[in-house]
């Protein structure tokens, strides 16, 4: 049964997920399951006479389909493995029950080929978010095993006309234009900046179009699926203000700055458009030196209505308590250019031998690799105020799982996000963070860098709220 989400949205059931189409084709099963499979498939990346690449795709796309669910309702995906490894999904930054946030080896055990995992969960907050493979991450979503999963307000503030979800990736093509596994795991990625491509896609595509319509306020969602690269888009350019981040809507959107923004690995940030007429607009990447359009957007002639700005409702989540909160340092050290020396794994003194061997070379508090125990362990309801330091010659992208936090401190700061709720924040190299939540979801709980390579690497640990 093919779907489409404004009938699934009219439909009855408390128990109802939307789906955005157009590409996907998307079963919902009789007991009201979505089904995604995960399985081989070919797509392009790059321009139409190229030739296209064997992905690893949910549903026979990259992305998957657009989930689309309302705060509150329940949402239950029947993961179907065709692969020829293990996997899972995490829905990143949705407070979730522990046993659902499909971290293969700390919540669940990875689903073998074959076999099927279901997952049936709640999402608290409105707001945009994304879901993505959870084992061998670095391989995984590399290969395409990601898409949008998109919360809706209870009075969505915009119609599905002007609220447009667009997840960019970044991918390393080879001169024929198809995705490079040759390089796939390279030592030399793991230990700099993490995999970077060379062509930007969004929604799968390569180059495409989306059309606006002047005067009118279009709610943009982008979500940097890159396995590593941190993109600085343009947006003055567009005379966008920001609506929110990491799927936390702010009370009044705020001016986005000249220069690039920059949106690390696993953020999302919901943009506020009201185009001009006749304006020709684009998604501007300019980290790379020359600015890259790799999207364009055009403007229609609109009605010329000026409806006024629809405003986003703010999440209720729990504020820390600073003055009762339980204080921790997280160091970040390894990598190229950094000290590795005091990096131990599974307990043994991280050696150049077993470096090689195992591809660790990155650690937090001196440990790489997810340790066996947590970094700590909490009472539900307890604040943690996280001091993180980076000393590594790189930038990361850190993410907790099943909290967000608030930016209480940066020093130096590559990008000023103070005073924001984040799920996963950017930190540059020398800089100190210090973040705080309430550690009120009780479970096990990753907290790693969202550069899939660092991950990998050994800039992964955990914590338990019990
Ligand atoms: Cu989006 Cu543990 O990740
Ligand atoms: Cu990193």
């Amino acid at each position: 049964m093919d779907i489409s989400r404004r009938g699934v949205l009219a439909g009855t059931g408390a128990s109802m997920v939307g789906l955005a189409l157009p590409r996907a084709s998307f079963a919902l099963a009789a007991d009201g399951f979505l089904e995604i499979t995960a399985e081989p498939s070919e797509q392009k990346l790059y321009k139409d006479d190229a030739p296209a690449s064997l992905l690893w795709t949910y549903n026979c796309t990259a992305p998957g389909p657009e989930i689309r669910a309302k705060r509150g309702e329940r949402i239950k995906v029947r993961l179907i493995n065709k692969l020829e490894e293990p996997t899972s999904i995490h829905w990143h930054g949705i407070r979730i029950d522990n046993t659902m946030d499909g971290v293969s080896g700390l919540t669940q055990k990875a689903v073998p080929p074959g076999e099927i995992f279901e997952y049936d969960f709640v999402a608290p907050d409105a707001g945009t978010y994304w879901y993505h493979a959870h084992n061998k991450s670095w391989n995984q979503v590399v290969r395409g095993l990601y898409g949008p999963l998109i919360i809706e307000e209870d009075d969505p503030a915009f119609d599905m006309d002007h609220d447009l979800t667009l997840i960019m990736d970044d991918w390393r093509l080879d001169d024929q234009g198809i995705l490079d596994l040759e390089s796939l795991g390279s030592l030399m990625d793991w230990s700099h900046a993490g995999r970077l491509g060379n062509w930007l896609t969004v929604n799968g595509g390569s180059l495409p179009e989306y059309t606006l319509v002047a005067g009118e306020a279009h709610r943009i969602r982008l979500v940097n699926a890159s396995n590593a690269r941190i993109l600085q888009l343009d947006l003055a350019s567009l005379g966008a203000k920001v609506l929110a981040y990491d799927g936390q809507a702010f009370e009044v959107p705020k001016e986005a700055p000249s220069g690039g923004f920059l949106i690390g690995p696993g953020q999302r940030v919901d943009l506020l458009l009201v185009p001009e007429p006749g304006a020709r607009m684009a998604l501007r990447e300019v980290s790379g030196g020359d600015p890259f359009d790799f999207a364009l957007l055009k403007v229609t002639a609109g009605t010329n209505r000026q409806a006024p700005v629809p405003s986003l409702p703010v999440n209720a989540l729990p504020e820390p308590d600073l003055d009762a909160a339980t204080t921790l340092t997280l160091d970040m050290t390894g990598g190229a250019m950094g000290q590795m020396g005091a990096l131990s794994y599974k307990g043994q003194p991280l050696t150049r031998e077993i470096m090689r061997e195992t591809g660790q070379l990155w650690g937090l508090n001196g440990v790489a690799g997810l340790p066996e125990t947590p970094f700590f362990k909490v009472r539900k309801g307890e604040t943690i105020l996280l001091q993180v330091v980076n000393n590594t010659a790189f930038a990361h992208a850190m993410h907790t799982h099943g909290h967000h936090f608030r930016i209480v401190a940066q020093t130096l700061a590559l990008v000023d996000d103070t005073g924001t709720w984040r799920d996963t924040f950017l930190i540059g190299p020398g800089e100190t963070t210090t973040i705080a939540f309430v550690a009120d979801n009780p479970g096990k709980w990753l907290l790693h860098c969202h550069m899939l390579e660092h991950a990998a690497a050994g800039m992964t640990t955990w914590f338990e709220v019990v």
